[in-house]
């Protein structure tokens, strides 16, 4: 323990597979024994609710905004959440006068990164004053893509702006890697995608693809992971593996 890993899933594209991912990854490595974190920094509070915690006495806005304490909701044993509420959605405007306004999460989170093995942050779907508050407390940020064209589109804007953050806020960040998510292999459109995103980023594509599963869109409105929802199913079998490949890659 100690000294956590701290992991932005990120794109600035909604419906990806960010909070899946956020999620299932962080479930999955606290059932491995491991220390998580998962920190919810998008206003539609999607990871806050799959974990089934609806009306949390503490957020990330007011911890931020130096209205609360620091204040972790245990989820399981080994994991814990820092919910989200809709006023983050407020953040950017109100803080854009805040001296070091990009470092505020890193400083909420320096004093307890000791007690834990990871930090997974669920970013919005946006690259504003949020997202760059995650990318400048994290080492590593990944990126969750749907097997279409348009979907890779997006990456090299996401890019330039993680180079910004990398040579301007935080000189660690690195690109963990890329996810190809809900993905099918019968067709062919996924099939070619998969190819074109090879090609651009070779090994930085993790192996573990994450197949088009049912029970993984199924699983949030059981407040339940999909490990404990379905743990048959191709989606958990799917974050298992990818999880193994992130704890031997990053
Ligand atoms: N592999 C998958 N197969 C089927 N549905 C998925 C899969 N991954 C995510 N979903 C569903 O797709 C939607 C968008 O995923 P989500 O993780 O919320 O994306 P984001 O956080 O990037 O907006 C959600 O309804 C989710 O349950
Ligand atoms: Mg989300």
């Amino acid at each position: 323990m100690g000294n956590a890993k701290l992991i932005s899933l990120l794109n600035q594209k909604g419906g990806v597979g960010k909070t899946t991912s956020s999620v299932s990854i962080s479930s999955a490595l606290s059932m491995k024994g491991y220390k998580v974190l998962l920190v919810d920094l998008d206003a539609q509070c999607n990871a806050t609710t799959s974990l089934g915690v609806l009306e949390p006495d503490t957020t990330v806005y007011s911890i931020l905004k130096g209205q609360s304490k620091l204040d972790l909701h245990p989820v399981t044993e080994n994991l814990f959440l820092l919910p989200a509420s809709n006023d983050l959605a407020a953040f950017d405007l109100e803080m854009s006068a805040e001296p070091g306004k990009e470092y505020l999460l890193k400083e909420l989170l320096e004093p307890i990164d000791k007690h834990f093995d990871y930090i997974i942050i669920d970013c919005s779907p946006t690259l504003g004053l949020l997202t760059l508050n995650a990318l400048t407390a994290s080492n590593y940020f990944i990126c969750p893509v749907l097997p279409h064209h348009l979907s890779i589109a997006g990456m090299s804007k996401l890019m330039e702006v993680t180079d910004k953050v990398q040579r301007r806020l935080n000189p660690k960040l690195t690109l963990g890697g890329i996810i190809l998510s809900q993905f099918n292999s019968r067709k062919i459109l996924h099939q070619d995608t998969a190819n074109v995103i090879k090609a651009h980023f070779g090994d930085k594509l993790f192996n573990s693809v994450i197949r088009e599963n049912i029970s993984l869109a199924e699983a949030p409105s059981s407040g339940k992971s999909i490990f404990e929802y379905a743990p048959q199913a191709n989606g958990a079998v799917d974050y298992m593996q990818l999880t193994k490949e992130i704890l031997k890659k990053l």
